[in-house]
Formats: structure tokens, sequence, C-alpha cells
């Protein structure tokens, strides 16, 4: 496997324990013996967790796995993803239960009871549907985090409609190639979103983006921000006039279980995006199963906060999917943590009595550099669970959150998972696990992981490899949108002859059989627990007219997890690399991608270092970055390229 970042070796001499309370295992949602329940008969299991749902009609077969790696959930079974999300918790008496307390960066906001959901869910699916909008159409919402966005999301989900949600952080560029591959019918957005503290513009980047576009013919605007926004007539339609008048009934049909609920993109080894397919039964199964055992969710007890956006798999499935099934009631907050002030999560935990908390390793840094006094001076007492999701956390960050966020008491669980999984795969169970900082320790209750050798065999205690998952679950994507042969290519050719899934992490055993994730092992990196890939941020800096080569890494960063580092050459008679020239390379592959792409450095440089075969050692490049010693050069062409490298960086050139 490719050697590991220094960061990661001492995280894997962690040897402390926490065990549960017996008060809290007394009371949780999972206990010991769901793991022999599950391994006794992994179908019969996942049947029992896909009667936490509501189903029109029951499947006939839990699993449908004859046509691998497409696998069939729950076949036959039909269900409405929106009515299980929303109605049947008013129909079961539930309808005054808030669904969503929405806080606005600015300091409004906005109680949601599950009634009221329904009703908005339900005028939007009308509105969608007056549009003409039909089963199987696609939808892509950019939008910040407004309760509209969610709205929107499940009227999709009502009318068998898929949504993409965009990121709204990504580019007009970004936006434009995702529209065009799904051919999406329609766009929604809001007028603008507000970004620490100041109102941004986000419709103007949709009319950019849209230029030309072929497949889109209705852009629907919400208004949050107020400010102007051009219309473009026959095309543009405000929300609060398209949705406000329509009927709030609605009546949902009920679908296939494998109809195909949303495309969620994410990026590859190659610069091109892949468009994860999920479906409806098995994605909603699993995401309820793990919300309610992984977080011991207690529905109309606990106030649940996923700090997630809804443009990553994480909203989707701990926001809005997961959650709603499971009758939650949510604080959604639409800002920035440090907007008016550094103590706003723990305000809002405060008073809202937030005792369930999903966030990610890079904002528990983050906080960590804010101080331990911002937190002392709120009251956090309702907390009882606190989960981390998008990288490996390490152990100083895990013991911090456990004793400034978690009163020494609450249970971590680290939960690892994927856009391409659709949920939580490996986690402690609270009231189960003993935790131990660093580890997402065990693959839950019906889900299959291993971790194996390059030759598809598992390692044994203390050994390290590959991820792997050997059996199929529910939650898996279906495909990558428009392209099969790569779905086959990226997950499942490293270990075909095994039949494995290859989730491109590696992975390691501890002496206890363990799980320690150690990183991606492909050309992905991962900056505050986004997936970023170093060809797509490449191809960005050579579409710069004064680039002739690029070469990017991931280099460990104390805060995001990693950073982006890109070396450069410039064009012969390009302007003379300095600092305004890497300020301007900076800003383009913003523009080009989104400013979470943004390089944390950039280095120019006269040459790359190259095998015979002309790949480029991202290695040694990388242990530049991290400033360490460079490594074994013997495979490059020219071995003298890192010493040009080294001296050109220390003088400056
Ligand atoms: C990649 C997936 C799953 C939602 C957020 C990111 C890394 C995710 C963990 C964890 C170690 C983790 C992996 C994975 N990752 N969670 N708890 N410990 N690594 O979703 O954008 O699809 O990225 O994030 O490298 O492959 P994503």
């Amino acid at each position: 496997m490719t050697e590991q970042s220094p960061a990661l070796d001492n995280l894997l001499t962690e040897s402390r324990t926490f065990p549960p309370s017996e008060a809290f295992s007394a009371q949780a949602n999972a206990t010991a013996d769901f793991y022999a329940e599950a391994d006794a008969d992994r179908e019969a299991f996942w049947a029992k967790q896909a009667e936490r749902l509501h189903w029109e009609t029951k499947w006939s077969q839990v699993l449908d796995w004859t046509n691998a790696p497409v696998a069939k959930w729950f076949v036959g079974g039909k269900l409405n993803v929106a009515y299980n999300c929303v109605d049947r918790h008013v129909d079961s008496g539930h309808g005054d239960q808030v669904a969503i307390h929405w806080v606005g960066e600015p300091g409004d906001s906005r109680d949601i009871t599950y009634a009221q959901l329904k009703d908005d869910v339900s005028r939007a699916a009308n509105a969608l549907e007056s549009l003409g909008l039909e089963a199987g159409d696609r939808v892509a919402i950019q939008m910040p985090m407004v309760p509209e966005a969610i709205v929107a999301m499940l009227a999709c989900a009502r009318i068998g409609v898929l949504h993409s949600v965009v990121f709204g952080g990504f580019s007009p560029t970004a936006l434009r190639s995702r529209v065009d591959d799904q051919a999406a019918r329609i766009v929604i957005t809001t007028d603008g979103q507000y970004r620490r503290g100041k109102a941004a513009p986000m419709k103007a980047n949709v009319d950019e983006a849209l230029e030309g576009a072929e497949s889109v013919e209705k852009v629907i605007v919400v208004r949050r921000t107020g400010e102007e926004v051009p219309i473009t007539e026959g095309r543009d339609l405000w929300w609060h006039e398209l949705v406000d008048g329509q009927s709030a009934e609605h009546a949902p049909q009920a679908f296939d279980s494998e109809h195909p609920l949303f495309i969620l993109y994410t990026s590859g080894t190659t610069g091109k995006p892949k468009g994860i397919l999920h479906t409806s039964g098995g994605y909603l199964t699993q995401a309820a199963y793990t919300h309610h055992n992984v977080f011991d969710h207690k529905a109309g007890e606990d106030v649940y906060w996923c700090t997630a956006d809804i443009g990553w798999i994480t909203g989707h499935t701990y926001i809005v999917y997961g959650p709603l099934a499971n009758r939650t009631t949510q604080v959604v907050y639409e800002g920035t943590p440090n907007t008016p002030h550094e103590g706003r999560h723990w305000e809002i935990v405060q008073q809202h009595k937030v005792s369930i908390y999903y966030t990610a390793p890079t904002l528990i840094r983050t906080f960590m550099k804010w101080g331990n006094e911002i937190p002392q001076k709120y009251d956090l007492s309702s907390l009882r669970v606190l989960g981390s999701v998008g990288e490996p956390i390490n152990p100083e960050a895990w013991i911090w959150y456990r004793e400034n966020i978690g009163a020494n008491s609450a249970p971590i669980v680290d939960t690892w998972w994927q856009t391409e999984t659709g949920a939580i795969m490996i986690s402690p169970l609270p009231g189960v696990t003993a935790t131990k900082p660093g580890s997402a320790q065990k693959a839950l209750p019906g889900i299959s992981a291993k971790v194996v050798d390059d030759q598809g065999v598992e390692v044994g205690k203390g050994g390290g490899g590959y991820l792997v998952l050997d059996k199929p679950w529910p939650g898996m994507l279906r495909g990558i949108w428009g392209d099969e042969q790569r779905f086959r290519e990226t997950y499942w050719s490293r270990f075909a002859d095994q039949g494995y899934y290859f989730a491109g992490d590696g992975a390691k055993y501890d002496a206890d059989g363990d799980v320690w994730l150690l990183g991606r092992v492909d050309d992905v990196m991962n900056v505050s627990g986004h997936r970023i890939s170093t060809t797509e941020v490449e191809s960005a800096l050579v579409s710069h007219p004064t680039v002739a080569e690029a070469a990017v890494v991931g280099a460990t960063d104390p805060t995001t997890g990693q950073g982006i580092v890109a070396f450069v050459i410039l064009r012969g008679n390009a302007v003379d690399g300095g600092d305004a020239a890497v300020q301007e390379l900076r800003n383009h592959v913003a523009k080009e991608i989104g400013p979470i792409a943004k390089p944390r450095q950039i280095l120019v440089v006269q040459e790359l270092p190259k095998t015979r075969s002309g790949k480029i050692m991202r290695r040694l490049l990388r242990d530049v970055a991290e400033n360490r010693q460079v490594g074994d050069v013997t495979t490059l062409a020219d071995s003298s390229v890192m010493d040009l490298i080294s001296s050109g960086l220390k003088s400056g050139k």
C-alpha cells in the first residue's frame, strides 16, 4: 500500500479505551447481541430493520445479488420515501412535534413541525408536477442550508424524481458539468446565501452555469437574502409564487424499492466527478437503522444536530433521510461556526438542549484552536452522544471532544462510510462498544468489512492493507450515472476474483482486531472532510494560460486533515512566478472548482519528478510539501530532479 503520513503513526499507538457507563447501556437502543443476530442470518436481520419503514407493498425477496455488483434490496417492495419521512409521523399523531429548529445565520429562526413539513412538501410536490415533471426526471439543487432545500429534496422524492444536490460552494463550471451529465430539467436555487455575516450571490452563479444548458427548462428561485437578481423571462420562477398557492394535499404514490432516489456527485481519481446513484428502500432502511442505533436516537426525546451541509452525503443521510424517517427533532443551522462569534455552536446547543451532535474532525480541531474557554461559557449538559465523520480523527482531537464537549462521559462514535456506501458502515455502538480514540473499530451488525493485502487475503491482527466490503449492504450505490463501465472498474475490479468492493482507503487491524482507517490510497485528497481529486485540481491549473504542467498532492495539515499543495511549471515566456502569479493561480482554481479546492500553497518549479513511464511520483512531492527528507528516488527517469526542486525552493526560485 502507499506510504502513510507521520501523523497517522502516533494515532496507532493509542491504547486508551472508554467502556460505556452502565446507565447508558441500560437505556441504549443497540445491544451486543445484534452482532450475533446479524451474523446468524444477515438477510433476516435486514428484513427486520426494513420493518422500521412503512411499505405500501411488502417485498418478496430481501436481496437479489444475481446481477452483482448491482444489488436489488427488498425486491418487489413498494414505498414512498417522503411519506415515510413526513406524513406517517403526522398520521401517527405527532404532527405537532418539531421536525426542524431552523437557525439562520443572521439570527432569524423558524420552527417547523411535522404537520407543517407535510404541507410544505405536498405544495412543493404539486408545484413540481405542475411543471410537467415525472418520475425518473432529474432536478439539480444548489442552495444554502434553508428549510426549502430539505422541502425540495423531499418533494422530488415524493414524486419519484431524482434530486442532485450540488454544494453551494461549487463554481458555475462545476454546477454545469453536473447539470449536463444528468440532463437536469429543473434547477432550484436561492437569490443569495449568507456566509460569514455577509450576503453572497447564488442565483448569479447559477445563471452563469446555465448559459446554453439545453436540458434545463426552469429555474426556481427561493428568496433568502432579498438581493436583486436578474430574472430570465420564461425560464425563472420565484418559489413563493409557484409553491405557496398550491394545495397542501398531495397523494403520495408508492414506488418500487429500487426506484432511483438521488444522484450525488463525488470526486474520483480522474478529473470527471462521478454521479453516485442511490435507490429507495434499501437506502432508507440503512439510513434509519444506523441513525437509530449509532446515535441511540429516541424519537420525541432527543434533539439532534448534524452540522453537515446537504450538499454532501452526510447531509442527505443524516439530516434529511435517516433523522426524518426516525421522527427526529433536529437543529438545522444555516451558517458558519464563527458567525457572529466562535461560541455559536455551543450557544445553539444550549438554547435547543441538543442531545446528539454529529460533526467532522476538521471542525473539532478548529474548536481546539479557538480555545477551551469558548465551550466552557455554555451549558452543554444536554449532550449525551457525540459523532465524528469525514476523515480519521486524531486521538488528541477525540480526547478534546470528549473532555470539552462531552463532559468526559458522552460516548463518541467515529463513523466511517462514503458517498458510495450511502450510510454508516463502521462505527462503535454507543452503550455497547468500549470506544478507542482514533479507531472506527467494527463493522456494524449486518455489515461486513475486511482489511486485505494486495492479493485480497485478509491480514491478521496488527496487519495493514486495504479496506474492502465483502458482502452487499442495503444502502450501497447502484451505479455511476450513465457510466456502468466506470462503476465496475472503480470499485469492483481491484479485487474482482473475490468480488469485494474496494473502498479506496488504507486500513489496519490493531491487536484487538479493531479497524483503524488510514486515509485514501488513491489520488483522492481529503480536505476538511471533503473529497477532492488531485487530477481535478491539476486540470484546473493547466487550464490557466500561464501553466504548462501541474502536479498536486495532499499534505498533512493540522486543521483541515490534508491541505492542497500544487507544484506548477510555468510556460516558457510566462510571468515570473512571483506572489501575484501564484495568487492568481489559487484564485483560478477556486473559480474553476470552488473555494474548497483552492490550494493552500503553490510552488513554482522547473521540473516534476517522473518515472520512466512518465507517471508523476507524488510520494516525493508529498515529502517536499510536508518538509521531510525526500524518499527513494531510484525509479525516477532523472534522479537529479528532486535536488533541482529542493534547491529551487530554498533559493526562492
Ligand atoms: C471518504 C469518503 C461519509 C461522509 C463524509 C465523507 C474518509 C469518512 C471517515 C472516518 C476515517 C473517513 C474515507 C472515505 N472518511 N469517514 N470516520 N474515518 N476516514 O464522504 O466524501 O464520500 O468521503 O472519507 O477516506 O473513503 P465522502
